[in-house]
């Protein structure tokens, strides 16, 4: 069976990193559209016109169902994708219900992109959870074009963090919501940046649970007939990745993501 996920760029290697480790029996199609990241200062009907084309693209490959692994195509896209399709378009948007749940007394921030943070997707989750008011939104556009050169330390990346949080006093945090899956890479960064142990939380296990949950209750795949080992398949835009050195890239950004798992 073919699942095809989604990303405008290597963010969405987190969610199938992820899924990988929950549903190891599928073949895996991955595709970031390198070409035209990032998503998240596009207007919404380029972002809708690129991931329809992603879509199509994932579709024709065979797959059978489709992870949004972005949160920007997510908020932009699942609504018309999924009337276009009749196949599952999974997607995922920040956790703000169980980081409001975890808080206690202190707050909780969610970094999105700029598409995420202003759309009503996101104010409508956090208008039914964040009924005492201890959530705040920053768009941090800058972390998505950092994570596709690589830049996962260094002054320029810990400037850009501490001028976007100029703002906060990041002593009253205890949660971090990771509403875009690019920042997942920054996860070691962003706990020494916080002062308190900071929980951070992202979208990945519960989008691969469900994508699990989806192929069986759907009856696209019986339990029984999960097993063995699946393959992946990586493609930047339309074009299928063979080169050994990017492949090498690839499994260097699954280890970082990795060692990311554990903070
Ligand atoms: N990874 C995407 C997300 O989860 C966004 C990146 C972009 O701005 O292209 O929102």
């Amino acid at each position: 069976m073919k699942v095809g996920f989604f990303d405008s760029g290597i963010g969405g290697l987190s969610t199938l990193h992820q899924s990988m480790k929950v549903l190891p029996e599928v073949d895996y199609y991955f595709y970031a559209d390198t070409d035209h990241v990032p998503y998240g200062e596009k207007s919404i009907e380029e972002i809708r016109k690129l991931v329809d084309h992603a879509v199509g693209f994932l579709v024709d490959k065979g797959c059978e169902v489709i992870v949004l692994a972005c949160n920007t195509a997510t908020t932009a896209a699942i609504t018309p994708l999924r009337n276009k399709y009749k196949i599952p378009v999974i997607g995922i948007e920040p956790a703000v219900k169980p980081a409001v749940a975890h808080c206690k007394d202190k707050r909780v921030m969610v970094m999105a992109t700029p598409v995420t943070a202003k759309e009503p997707k996101l104010k409508n989750l956090i208008l039914k959870y964040d009924l005492e008011n201890k959530v705040d939104v920053v768009p941090m556009p800058g972390l998505v074009r950092l994570a596709q050169n690589d830049e996962f330390s260094g002054d320029r990346l810990l400037n850009y963090i501490h001028n976007a949080l100029a703002d906060y006093n990041l002593a009253d945090y205890s949660q971090l919501v990771l509403g875009c899956t690019h920042f997942n890479y920054f996860k070691d960064t962003f706990a020494k940046v916080f002062p308190n142990d900071i929980e951070m939380l992202d979208g990945n296990l519960g989008v691969s649970n469900h994508l699990r949950e989806t192929i069986i209750n759907t009856g696209l795949v019986k339990e029984e007939e999960l097993v063995g080992r699946g393959s992946v398949e990586y493609y930047y835009s339309d074009r299928k990745i063979e080169d050994g050195e990017e492949l090498e890239h690839i499994k260097a950004l699954h280890q970082r993501l990795e060692r990311n798992l554990k903070l």
